[in-house]
């Protein structure tokens, strides 16, 4: 099971503040049957510069690497392993970023990219659609959840037609409001790829296994394995 969407990365954004928890973080996703993570850090391009963005990411790469390699090689081997990537705010004209392709999933044409929380605006999807078009790459939709209470109906089946892959949030199937939401979108195929965002060992913790024991439990086994495997899947779909 691949965990798609992590702040795991040491220093990087609000996710892990020292490579102490990056470890204590890589440990609790190996004990959840994660044996793959993608780091996907906050990118933010209306605040600092692709080239200074990478810089940094690979500093904390090395940070994070030196951290394992200096474990016993038994620990090292249990830890998941670890695949590039970064989570992309959308910013208008985000196609002129001219470092996208290494923004992907390492190894793919796919990234991750967050939309806005303030609602989507005349022309946003426009603007998605010619990116698509220019680039060649695919976005992955983070934390669709996010959105169900924060956009207008209307915005959200505007998204959705443009039949994009979409990422659900391992939060909404523990939470009871959007618990029945987030199973229904799983099961119709709207949403394809459970995540766990995690920022900390504290409130935004690895969360895999127990949402994908909600998804054993409600809609049974075979759903189960259906979304675990779904996370591995999505590296191989958008192989380079
Ligand atoms: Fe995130």
């Amino acid at each position: 099971m691949t965990d798609l969407h992590t702040h795991i990365l040491p220093g990087m954004d609000d996710g892990a503040r020292s490579v102490e928890i990056s470890l204590a973080m890589l440990r609790e996703e190996a004990a959840q049957g994660v044996d793959a993570v993608t780091l996907t850090p906050h990118y933010y391009r209306d605040r600092e510069s692709s080239g200074s963005f990478l810089s940094r990411r690979a500093q904390a790469v090395e940070t994070l690497e030196s951290a394992i390699a200096a474990l016993p090689e038994s620990e090292q081997a249990a830890l998941p392993v670890r695949v590039l990537a970064a989570e992309v705010a959308w910013v208008p004209n985000l196609v002129d970023c001219s470092n996208l392709r290494a923004l992907c999933y390492q190894g793919t044409d796919a990234f991750l990219l967050e939309l806005p929380m303030q609602p989507w605006y005349d022309g946003l999807f426009s603007q998605l659609y010619d990116l698509i078009n220019v680039t060649g790459l695919t976005p992955i939709i983070a934390h669709i959840d996010r959105y169900w209470s924060s956009q207008k109906p209307q915005r959200l089946s505007e998204l959705y037609a443009l039949g994009l892959p979409m990422q659900l949030s391992a939060e909404a199937l523990l939470r009871f409001p959007t618990r029945g939401r987030a199973l229904k979108a799983l099961q119709s195929g709207q949403v394809q790829y459970l995540m766990s965002d995690c920022h900390s060992m504290n409130s935004r913790k690895p969360n895999l296994a127990p949402a994908l024991a909600v998804v054993g439990k409600r809609l049974g086994d075979a759903a189960m394995r259906r979304c675990a495997a779904q996370t591995d899947e999505m590296l191989r779909e958008y192989a380079l």
